[in-house]
């Protein structure tokens, strides 16, 4: 089964884009294919992913307006994660979407014909609730939100999971929460400690466990066109983005195993012990005692 992730929060500079190439490398290297579509018009994870946007014959434009079939857009990366580009074009995109019928679907509609071989989809979103963000959504089945802990972190949070509850009502019930991850964490600082509390107060067993720690190895290794776990795999970072591909593979191994209990008619001792779960208690000294 294939599972969508878009990785979103309308705030810019909060990690997504860091997060979606390093999650998609490290799902990579511990599992099955990966595809990294990305949808900024900024083209961001294409750079970090070491392809040239203005370079590249086919991009996410050609797929979703003109229908290159997806065989002929993504790109290989570093025997890696496999790439759907962007560049400024996607802003062109956006205007002409708004004109297609079923303008919402146009990604959803795309990957589940041609995306089923990926074992996971993870979708670099852009710093907004436009159309394209609304795409990824409807397109997804979780979303993962990145959150770097300062004072204003909380704010347009509400707007997110809004838009997040409408889409669940109107277009994708199967849409959820995927997690909210603390990014750019620096535990010396009270306040991201506070704020880390505050989150975990509010959406308990909804934010990860695996907390990404402010480290210069995840800024410097887009400028080498390398997710930070081929660029330096013993760096903090590195380590800290493969602990959450980890921690998402076994939640989504868990789901699985609850799903298929639930769906046979007599589950045995045995099997509900086994779909208990995760009632591991997390405490902010967790939090610091893991970096
Ligand atoms: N954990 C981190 N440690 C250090 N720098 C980071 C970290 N995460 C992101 N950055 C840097 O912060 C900036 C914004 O991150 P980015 O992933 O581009 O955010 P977004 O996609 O949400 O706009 C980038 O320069 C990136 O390299
Ligand atoms: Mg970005």
């Amino acid at each position: 089964m294939t599972r969508v992730i878009a990785v979103a929060n309308q705030k810019g500079g909060v990690g997504k884009t860091t997060t979606s190439v390093n999650l998609s490398a490290s799902l990579a290297m511990s599992g099955g294919r990966v595809l990294l579509v990305d949808l900024d018009p900024q083209g961001n994870a294409t750079m970090g992913t070491g392809v040239d946007k203005n370079g590249v014959e086919n991009t996410i434009y050609e797929w979703l307006l003109e229908d290159a079939p997806l065989s002929q857009v993504v790109q290989k990366c570093n025997g890696s994660f496999e790439l759907v580009p962007s560049n400024l074009d996607l802003t062109a995109a956006e205007v002409s979407l708004m004109q297609m019928a079923e303008r919402e679907y146009q990604i959803r509609n795309r990957l589940q014909k041609e995306a089923t071989e990926y074992e996971y989809v993870i979708i670099d979103c852009p710093p907004s609730l436009s159309i394209l963000t609304v795409n990824a959504l409807i397109a997804a089945d979780g979303v993962l939100i990145p959150m770097q802990c300062e004072y204003y972190a909380l704010e347009g949070l509400s707007a997110l999971l809004d838009t997040i509850e409408g889409i669940k009502s109107h277009s994708n019930a199967e849409l959820k929460v995927e997690g909210i991850l603390r990014t750019m964490y620096d535990p010396r600082n009270g306040l991201t400690r506070d704020v880390s509390r505050q989150l975990i107060q509010y959406f308990s067993d909804q934010v990860f466990r695996t907390v990404i720690p402010r480290n210069v190895r995840l800024a410097e290794a887009p400028s080498h066109g390398l997710p930070a776990i081929l660029y330096d795999r013993a760096s903090r970072g590195a380590v800290a983005y493969m602990a959450l591909a980890g921690e998402l593979r076994q939640k989504h191994e868990r789901e699985a195993r609850l799903m298929s209990h639930q769906n046979s008619e007599l589950p045995t001792a045995n099997e509900s012990a086994d779909s208990e779960p995760n009632t591991e208690v997390r405490s902010d000294l967790n939090t610091d005692r893991d970096l």
